[in-house]
């Protein structure tokens, strides 16, 4: 067993287990149905996807996508303009590191819930500037702009993420659709929240560890935003927390697929019919791991609260109404993903 920084030492309860369950559970929905390209698609198959989401987002809050539209050379593209940038020395990784300045850019100390996470990781806005309150205080009116901060090494590396943010987008804004229909709303059901979106997009390299039995690549926590698409590669590590026991379960990387969770905020729309779910990424003492989070996040003017189509008295709000900027602004500024919608729980 090597040394690793006491840092990154996860409290015991936390430390990942050895014995890998993996997930035989997480349901693989085939999206082919919605991206056939005869004009006339099968309302039925349309509808089987629906259903098949909506379970899933019941069930466990995560499931993979195949043949999900992604142009997958935009994929191939970013994952070797990443390779390249991580490769590079810390120095100069380090001109785009982000400071009191600027929240985006390269970052090499994040943690989650004090514990420092064992990655390296590049943060962008993909609407920019996304404006984002400068304080979580109610009263304070005052806004920032945040601007991507951009490495000259790969010289490839901005075109390859925002190419690979738009094909993601659209896979992103179809998902929200079906998810819509699947809780019995019109597709667009979800659209006016995404203009002006503070959607991110975080680049997560994941180095060999020398003691990843103490350690992880990312904390257990959940995602804020709406709707996350990862993309992970074939070494594995991301675990999610089932619902029916609590035991963390491993997402086998299925070849060219994505693995969707949903996040606090559809938690909250739909009055927690759905559910965000604690997730986790474990390291490993030899090989490097790369993932791409794309986090569909809402505008900052947005006033999260669950849907009035699926409040009853029988079912009356779970949540207090809460601006998404200042939720977002105070899980950056403080602890980071330390706080959820749990706090804003009626
Ligand atoms: C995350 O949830 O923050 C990243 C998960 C992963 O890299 O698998
Ligand atoms: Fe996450």
């Amino acid at each position: 067993m090597g040394e690793i920084d006491p840092a990154f030492i996860q409290d015991p309860d936390h430390r990942p287990k050895l014995f890998i369950i993996e997930a035989e559970g997480i349901p693989l929905i085939d999206l082919s149905p919605i991206n056939s390209p005869d004009s006339i698609t099968d309302p039925k198959a349309i509808e089987g996807v629906v259903r098949e989401i909506g379970s899933a987002c019941k069930g466990w809050g995560f499931f993979q996508v195949i043949n999900h539209g992604v142009q997958l050379d935009k994929l191939r593209n970013i994952e070797t303009a990443a390779r390249k940038f991580f490769a590079l020395p810390l120095e100069e990784k380090r001109k785009i590191r982000r400071d009191e300045k600027s929240v985006l850019g390269y970052y090499d100390c994040e943690r989650t819930k004090n514990v420092r996470d064992w990655k390296e990781v590049f943060d962008l806005t993909v609407e920019e500037p996304a404006l984002v309150p400068a304080s979580p205080d109610p009263e304070d009116k005052e806004e920032t702009e945040w601007h991507n901060r951009w490495p000259e090494h790969p010289p490839e590396y901005r075109e390859a993420c925002e190419e690979y943010a738009q094909e993601i987008e659209k896979l992103a804004l179809k998902l929200m659709g079906l998810v819509a229909l699947s809780l019995g709303l019109p597709e667009n059901k979800f659209s006016r929240y995404f203009k002006d979106q503070t959607t991110s997009m975080t680049l997560n390299y994941y180095p060999p560890c020398p003691s990843p039995q103490l350690a992880l690549g990312v904390g257990p926590h959940k995602d804020g935003g709406a709707l996350t698409v990862l993309a992970q590669d074939e070494v594995g590590g991301l675990e999610v927390k089932r619902k029916t026991d609590g035991e963390w379960i491993r997402v086998k990387p299925t070849p060219n697929a994505y693995v969707i969770n949903v996040g606090d905020s559809l938690q909250v729309w739909s009055n927690d019919i759905y559910h965000s779910v604690e997730h986790r990424a474990m390291v490993n003492s030899e090989k490097k791991r790369f993932s791409i989070a794309y986090s569909l996040k809402p505008s900052h003017y947005t006033l999260i609260k669950p849907l009035e189509e699926l409040i009853s008295e029988e079912n009356p709000a779970k949540y207090r109404p809460y601006n998404w900027g200042k939720f977002m602004t105070h899980r950056k500024l403080t602890n980071f993903k330390k706080l959820n919608v749990e706090n804003i729980q009626i």
